[in-house]
């Protein structure tokens, strides 16, 4: 049987919609896992959401909904994004699942029974945006370090588990197990944080205070602190104690998390686990954060990066490649939108693209599209040594895949890519067509170049399957059987003499090219004005008119509506709005969501096949479609447009 491989991301707070960051972490996820699958691992992604705790209760109330009704709709909103991404994990855990509140509850219990858990009077100093008491050390001039603010002083009875116990067996654990937690960066992290004595985990809330989570199973006022029931997420989602998934997939497990939850991950975690009689996790990855244009993303500062509207953009693949490439995966990244069209124009539209409609090309002009044969009497003369150069490149693309450095393994992939042109140049395929005699030569050429680019379609699969896929059916082949797999990427030679190749076609068109049309289109139009331009209107009467950012939160069809499609928007208010818009020639629901657009605020609501329209989408239209304006950069719902 094959081995098995676990991979988990962080369950995601339901108490903000997702952005850039979660998806960074879950794409990780799902290439990681997708490699595994290449090397034909047995392997399960796990993936979900936090729902418990004082955060998400105050946002509900915000929302004046009930906290079920709130973690439901955001839940959803993270659950439907990842299947839009290209995301496929094998389970979405939501911490209100009762088989997930009975592990917390049979966990709770056994430590409790085994004395790990004491009550106690405490005093402390409480921050509710982090929901945890803070030590004086660990706030900066007496304030929260993540919210700046000050913490409240509350006394309360509460329960404890005695981490402090644990502390020693900790330390020599990562000391006995150097790579448990990686970058080494992150492990010292947590060594240094060891060396000062490690104070008991309250693990507690009363419930005069918060009602929203798991009761404790030993004392009916008190529900349990979020992080512990959050970290069991990973362990109740595979069926912890008997079933059979966690037994095969529990003892391989690794974490992906970003810096920002190291702690809980890095010493909470394994002391729970051991304290339970668990075996501690294979691997703690720890990701860097992606700000933004050099400072942190957030809904206050409004620079918050939503994933599918980049995906909308630019594409998904270039989307998730870019992710890959540009973060060293345990270092900080600054996102900002030209270096992502920088790398599609140069790494995507000229290295790969061009260099695969070449070849596609060439074999169609030199070979009618037919594979050819290589000669065994030239073969080695003149491949030059592609298929050592393919090799190194998987090996080293390998190594770096298992150490999560991704851009080091797109790097793998872009030398190989680089060879090939390389061996384009030396072997001058357009001379050697020139001349009979040089036929068997010009066999081989081709026959090298159509093997290098379904090795690059392996490689590229975990980071780019429908890249990888189109490449692989322009290459002749079944892209249903797994060409992934790592074994038939290695096989050189696999490509069979005789087949009749598709057309070649653009991979990734270069970016700046949509403007050159749009700038075409408008050159064209300026002498013929359609319709013709309305009665001159002052300022003042377009002041009338309330502009706004909004972001679509969610877009259904409305039946027996051809052209119409339900739209629920965030204009940033504290509710969401209903619009109704013409533009269902022209998108599909899913297209929309997660799109900006900019909607008319005031106009007075309307009923449209029974559904109230509180407002009114811009977009430009003619006769073949109907196009909404939407912004080249996010800004915040709300914000006027003027
Ligand atoms: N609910 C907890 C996790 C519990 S896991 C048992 C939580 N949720 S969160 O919604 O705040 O997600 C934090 C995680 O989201 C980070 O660890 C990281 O995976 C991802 N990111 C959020 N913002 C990010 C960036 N700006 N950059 C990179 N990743 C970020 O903490």
């Amino acid at each position: 049987m094959s081995p098995p491989f676990y991979i988990t991301t962080p369950i995601y707070y339901v108490n903000a919609r997702p952005h850039l960051g979660h998806a960074y972490t879950t794409i990780c996820a799902d290439v990681i896992n997708r490699y595994h699958r290449m090397v034909a691992d047995d392997t399960f992604f796990l993936t979900g959401t936090d729902e418990h705790g004082d955060k998400i209760m105050r946002a509900a109330k915000k929302e004046s909904i009930t906290p079920r009704e709130y973690v439901n709709k955001i839940s959803s909103l993270f659950r439907d994004l990842w299947p839009q991404l290209n995301i496929e994990n094998d389970h979405f855990i939501r911490t209100t699942d009762p088989d997930h509140m009975a592990v917390v509850t049979q966990v709770l219990q056994k430590i409790y029974d085994q004395g790990d858990i004491y009550f106690h009077e405490y005093e402390g100093k409480y921050c509710f945006g982090c929901e945890r008491f803070y030590t004086d050390r660990e706030l900066v001039d007496g304030r929260c370090p993540d919210h700046e603010t000050e913490p409240e002083t509350i006394k309360e009875s509460n329960y404890f588990f005695k981490m402090s116990k644990y502390q020693q067996w900790l330390i020599d654990y990562i000391k006995d197990n150097p790579d448990l937690i990686r970058p080494e960066r992150y492990k010292n992290e947590v060594l240094a944080f060891l060396r000062e004595p490690l104070e008991d985990l309250c693990i507690s809330r009363p419930k005069s205070r918060i009602k929203w989570g798991i009761n404790l199973p030993f004392d009916p006022d008190y529900v349990t602190y979020v992080w512990f029931d959050a970290l069991i997420n990973y362990i109740s989602a595979i069926g912890y104690p008997e079933g059979e998934k966690f037994k095969r997939y529990w003892p391989v497990a690794q974490h992906i998390v970003a810096k920002d939850i190291l702690k809980p991950h890095g010493i909470y975690w394994p002391i729970m686990l051991k304290a339970a009689g668990l075996p501690i996790y294979k691997h703690l990855n720890v990701h860097g954060y992606w700000n933004v244009d050099e400072s942190k993303m957030s809904k206050t500062i409004g620079n918050v990066v939503e994933p599918l509207q980049l995906k909308n953009v630019y594409g998904l693949d270039a989307f998730r490649f870019f992710l890959m490439r540009d973060m060293v995966f345990g270092l900080d990244s600054s996102f900002n939108e030209e270096a992502l069209v920088q790398r599609i124009n140069s790494d995507l539209a000229n290295d790969l693209g061009n260099l695969f409609s070449r070849v596609i090309t060439m074999a169609h002009k030199y070979f009618k599209g037919v594979v050819p044969v290589m000669d065994a009497s030239v073969e080695k003369e003149f491949s030059l040594g592609l298929s050592d150069k393919a090799a190194q490149s998987i090996a080293d693309y390998q190594k770096a895949m298992e150490n999560f450095a991704f851009h080091r393994a797109m790097g793998a992939i872009w030398d190989l890519i680089s060879q090939m042109n390389k061996y384009i140049d030396v072997t001058t395929p357009w001379v050697l067509a020139k001349s009979k005699a040089s036929r068997q030569q010009l066999e081989v050429v081709i026959y090298n170049l159509l093997e290098g680019l379904r090795v690059v379609a392996g490689m590229i699969y975990p980071v780019m399957p429908e890249t990888a896929t189109t490449m692989i059916k322009h290459l002749g082949l079944d892209a249903e059987q797994s060409f992934y797999k790592i074994s038939l990427v290695k096989a050189w030679k696999s490509l069979t003499p005789g087949i009749q190749l598709p057309k070649s076609i653009t991979l990734f068109p270069r970016i700046e090219l949509k403007k050159k049309e749009t700038a075409e289109a408008m050159e064209t139009s300026e002498n013929a004005l359609e319709p013709p331009l309305k009665p001159e209107i002052t300022i003042d009467d377009f002041g009338a008119i309330d502009l706004r950012v909004a972001t679509v939160v969610k877009a259904e069809a409305i039946p027996r509506a051809k052209k119409l499609i339900k739209l629920e928007v965030d204009v940033g208010e504290p509710q969401y709005r209903t619009l109704v818009a013409g533009i269902a020639a022209s998108y599909s629901p899913e297209a929309m969501v997660g799109k900006q657009v900019v909607v008319v605020a005031n106009l007075k609501p309307a009923k449209l096949m029974g559904i109230r329209s509180q407002g009114m989408v811009l977009a430009a239209s003619n006769d073949s479609g109907t196009i909404v304006l939407s912004l080249d950069k996010p800004m915040p719902p709300g914000t006027p447009v003027r």
